[in-house]
């Protein structure tokens, strides 16, 4: 869970002041896929970076139920996927998918054991956990390439990939369909679905009709306020 109270982000442009997050309070609950939606400038990307912890509040908390800071939490507790992919250059797209494991070596799925990675429980278990994310995702087949040689699709699913790695509690997307074709955006939103109903906090962006009638529950911001907060069909979700 984690719990927005009052965050307010405002941003100087010369003598102007824009607030581009305006006083947003929510709870986003586990079990369910919430979409941030909006206009272009509304205040999703805003949002979602403070409670991942890649921009800052001027007022306002962004918490777990515990009152740590979301904005502290390492890949072990929440997966970012911003809309700037930010992939490292100079590793291969297994590299990238790997980071957080690297980083947090034998904390969850280093050791090829099946499950592990929290999205393939049936995978085979001689298969590395990353190979079985990097295939569900579809570039498992550009596991040794470079970033800038794969399109920006992939470049998108390695980040997801990225933010998946260590199957965390919390996963932040910043409109993680943004560069995909019809069919990938199925995809996606399959696997994080999939990563919702397994009992995590699933919270991306979006502007996309395909991916806002698919949500559970929509949030919409209009400049930098929650102007809605709808739950769709309750009930009906799949796996719980
Ligand atoms: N670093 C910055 N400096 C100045 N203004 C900024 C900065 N970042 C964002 N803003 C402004 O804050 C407001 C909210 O921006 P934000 O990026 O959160 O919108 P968004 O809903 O993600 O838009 P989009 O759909 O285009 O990604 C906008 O008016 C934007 O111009
Ligand atoms: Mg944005």
């Amino acid at each position: 869970m984690i719990e927005v109270r009052n965050l307010t982000r405002r941003f100087r442009r010369g003598s102007e002041t824009v607030t581009a997050l305006d006083d947003v309070s929510l709870d986003i609950i586990p079990g369910e896929l919430t979409v941030a939606a909006g206009p272009s400038g509304s205040g999703k990307t805003t949002l979602l970076s403070i409670i991942a912890g890649y921009e800052r509040a001027d007022a306002g908390t962004a918490t777990t139920a515990n009152g740590e800071p979301t904005g502290q939490l390492g890949w072990v507790d929440l997966g970012f996927v911003p809309q700037s992919l930010t992939l490292l250059d100079e590793l291969t797209i297994a590299e990238n998918v790997d980071l957080p494991d690297r980083l947090n070596p034998g904390t969850r799925g280093g050791s090829g054991q099946s499950g592990s990675a929290g999205l393939a429980p049936d995978g085979d278990p001689d298969r590395p956990p990353v190979v079985q994310l990097m295939e569900q995702l579809e570039i498992g087949h550009l596991a040794d390439r470079l970033p800038s040689q794969v399109s920006g699709g992939e470049q998108q699913r390695a980040a997801i990939g990225r933010a998946l790695r260590l199957a965390p509690a919390i996963l932040i997307g910043d409109e993680p369909t943004g560069h995909q074709d019809r069919g990938r955006v199925d995809l996606v939103l399959n696997i994080l679905r999939q990563h919702a109903y397994a009992g995590h906090v699933v919270l991306i962006s979006s502007h996309d009709e395909a991916v806002i009638s698919i949500a559970d529950r929509v949030i919409t911001l209009a400049d930098g306020r929650l102007v809605a907060d709808e739950r769709s069909r309750a009930g009906t979700v799949p796996g719980r």
